[in-house]
């Protein structure tokens, strides 16, 4: 009986001592040297550094709505228009731009219905290019994905949905 509990405090020793051991090799990956998303320090571009490629500027949506398509329908336009509908705006308007993409669906309010009998087919053209843009409501902008070529590309595509 002595020898067993012997034992047995020897055990809670040994595991009292291999504990924090434990600890720390569980929180390595968390506790190493790389910054967490959003901690500080943040990095900044260095002291007087000026922006090389200046920066895009967006119409309001009272100049978009004057603003005309850059981009003609050429065969070409449209079917670059067409694949990137399809890879940025088809998951949540679906493939027929009535609103019902997989991710769409989730929605509230669902996505726009982007067709004639929507009421996307009502906006002018630059007002469409804005609403890529910047996004809208429970929509993301897309500004840093897409060119404003591309922004354009789409909107061409959008007029030919049925
Ligand atoms: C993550 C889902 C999502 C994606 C991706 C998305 N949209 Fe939307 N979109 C929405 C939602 C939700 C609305 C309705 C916004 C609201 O009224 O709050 C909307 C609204 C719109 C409208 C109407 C805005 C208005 O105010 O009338 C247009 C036009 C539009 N989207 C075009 C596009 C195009 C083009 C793409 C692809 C480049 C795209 N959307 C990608 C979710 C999305």
């Amino acid at each position: 009986m002595k020898g067993r509990t012997a034992a047995a405090l020897l055990a809670i020793a040994m595991a009292a001592l291999l504990l924090p051991a434990c600890e720390k090799i569980d929180r390595n990956m968390w506790d190493n040297p790389a910054f967490k998303p959003q901690e500080e320090p943040v990095r900044l571009p260095p002291r007087d550094s000026i922006p090389t490629k200046g920066r895009e500027r967006i119409p309001s949506m009272a100049e978009a709505a004057s603003l005309k398509n850059p981009v003609s329908p050429t065969e070409g336009n449209l079917s670059k228009g067409k694949e990137l509908f399809g890879i940025f705006c088809v998951p949540c308007h679906g493939d027929s731009g009535k609103g019902d993409g997989p991710v769409g669906k989730k929605y509230v309010p669902t996505p726009a219905d982007l067709g004639p009998s929507g009421h996307g087919a009502h906006h002018p053209d630059g007002t469409l290019f804005v609403v890529i843009s910047n996004g809208a409501g429970g929509m993301p902008s897309f500004r840093a994905d897409l060119a404003p070529v591309e922004r354009w590309q789409i909107v061409a595509y959008l007029r030919t949905l049925k």
